[in-house]
Parts: C-alpha cells; sequence; structure tokens
C-alpha cells in the first residue's frame, strides 16, 4: 500500500526508460504499492541500480532489470517474454521511455535530420512497439493498464524542440485510438501530460529564469515532482481507474488547460 492509497499486490508493472528520473520514481513507487516491476531500459548500469534498489527494499523478485531499446522490435518481444517468465503476467505498462532530458533546443530549422528521426523512432515507434508487445497478455488476461508519458508541451506549443513536441503529440493520438481498439478486453490507455519536472538528473534546457517563468505559469507554486506523476500513474492503475481511458491527463501544477 502506498501513500497514495493504491494496493497493487500481486500485479507487474513493465516500465521503461526506469534506470533515472520519472521512471525510476514510477518503479520504486509501484514496488512500494505491491507490484513486481520489470524495468526495461537502454543503460544496463542504471537498469541494475534500480532494481538492486528496489529488491534491497522489497525483496527477491521484487524487480528485475531487462536491457532493451524499446525502438527495436526484437529487443521489446524478448522483454515481455523475459518479464513472463519473471513473473508470469504484466498488468501495466508504463511508456515512459524517451529522448529527452539530453535534447539540445535549437530551432526547428536547425534540427539534424538524423536527430529527429531518431526522437522519432524512441519516443514514438517505442510506445507502438512496447504496447503491441504487452496487448496480448492482456488482452488475454482481459485486464491491463497502459499509461502513455506524453507532455505539457503539446498544448503549450513549447518552441525549440520540434521533434520532441510532434513526438508527444502523436503519443496522444496514440493514446486516443489504442484506448478505442484495446476498451473490449478491459484494458484501459491514457496518457500523463507532466510539466517541468524537476529529477536527479539536472538539465541545461531549463536556465534559472525559466524556472521562474515555469512557477509564474503555475496555479500551484511549487517545482514539479516526479511523485506528483507517481501519485497520477498509481490512480490509473487502480481500480478506482478502471472507467477512464483514452485522456490526456495534466498533471503540471495548472500550467495547461486541455
Ligand atoms: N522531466 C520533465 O520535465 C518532463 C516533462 C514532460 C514529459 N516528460 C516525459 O517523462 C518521461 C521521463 O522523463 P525524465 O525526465 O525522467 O527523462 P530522462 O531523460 O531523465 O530519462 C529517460 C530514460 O529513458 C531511457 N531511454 C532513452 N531511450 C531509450 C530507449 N530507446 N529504450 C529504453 N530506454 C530508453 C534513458 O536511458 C533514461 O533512463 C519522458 O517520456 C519525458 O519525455 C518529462
Amino acid at each position: 500500500m502506498t501513500e497514495y492509497g493504491q494496493d497493487l499486490a500481486g500485479q507487474v508493472a513493465l516500465i521503461t526508460g526506469a534506470g533515472q528520473g520519472i521512471g525510476r520514481t514510477f518503479a520504486n513507487g509501484f514496488a512500494r504499492a505491491g507490484a513486481k516491476v520489470a524495468i526495461v531500459e537502454l543503460n544496463e548500469a542504471k537498469a541494475n541500480a534500480v532494481a538492486a534498489e528496489i529488491v534491497s527494499e522489497f525483496g527477491d523478485g521484487a524487480a528485475i532489470a531487462i536491457v532493451a531499446d524499446v525502438a527495436d522490435p526484437d529487443a521489446v518481444e524478448a522483454a515481455v517474454a523475459q518479464t513472463l517468465s519473471a513473473f508470469g503476467r504484466i498488468d501495466i505498462c508504463i511508456n515512459n521511455a524517451a529522448i529527452f532530458s539530453t535534447l539540445k533546443m535549437r530551432s526547428f530549422e536547425e534540427i539534424p535530420y538524423e536527430e529527429w528521426r531518431d526522437v522519432m523512432r524512441v519516443n514514438v515507434d517505442g510506445v507502438m512497439l512496447v504496447t503491441k508487445a504487452c496487448a496480448p497478455v492482456m488482452r488475454r488476461n482481459r485486464h491491463g493498464r497502459i499509461i502513455n508519458i506524453s507532455s505539457g508541451v503539446v498544448t503549450l506549443g513549447r518552441p525549440y524542440y520540434l521533434h520532441y513536441v510532434a513526438s508527444k503529440a502523436a503519443v496522444v493520438g496514440m493514446t486516443r485510438a489504442m484506448a478505442r481498439e484495446l476498451g473490449t478486453d478491459g484494458i484501459t490507455v491514457n496518457a500523463l501530460l507532466p510539466g517541468a519536472t524537476f529529477t536527479e538528473i539536472e538539465r541545461e534546457t531549463v536556465t534559472p529564469e525559466q524556472k521562474t517563468q515555469i512557477l509564474n505559469m503555475q496555479c500551484i507554486k511549487r517545482h514539479e515532482t516526479a511523485d506528483d506523476l507517481l501519485a497520477a500513474a498509481l490512480y490509473l492503475a487502480s481500480k478506482g481507474g478502471e472507467f477512464v481511458t483514452g485522456q490526456s491527463i495534466a498533471v503540471d501544477g495548472g500550467t495547461t488547460f486541455r
């Protein structure tokens, strides 16, 4: 049981990009709620470190680290197979991995096409591939919760990383269409749209002046943390979230209204 009241004992959550930042908070938070966690992450050392963090607190078998690129169809299939062989089921899939904190801000005319393609491959194809691999398992159980991490930049139209904005807008569209395709099998699909969220990872893209500007735009005058997103994700994964699907939920202290 977590501080937010959810009990996910007996459930399994596959969380992508959980080696650091928001994904790491999701992994720890879902483990606290009683779920077994599969950390699907490109960075092996970070994946292992988060799994070790969870195992040291919740015991052997509470989490596994799986090294995979979410944009590689074979690696994704293998990651789902590995999760099933370890835990036997997948109830919750959080599509959190993205090319994000490493991006440079620059006008769209200056974004190298190669970088544009990489962002689309990971942020868009990755969400489709991981969801496609998890869907048959969830359909069989007639139960599933897909939580896609989009971004408030879609609503704001934030300039200087057009590939990222385009990729996160695609996530909103996919969330709606997937919700319609999967609803008949008891699977919900929702997107969270975080505002500027501060994690242990420093980002050059946010200057001190921008940090002040961000607070000025929020109704609630404190910086967003990954725990704010965790609370929303736990709600969507819980029994109470079963009738909410296809939604794009802004968790940003009231920066944007959809
Ligand atoms: N932090 C924010 O302000 C903010 C705001 C809005 C949306 N988001 C979104 O929230 C999510 C998490 O953000 P964050 O701040 O923790 O980002 P982050 O950049 O710190 O972490 C991303 C994680 O994804 C992993 N990853 C990247 N490419 C991968 C791939 N191909 N396969 C598997 N793993 C891969 C990275 O190794 C890293 O561990 C992202 O989807 C991001 O776009 C973040």
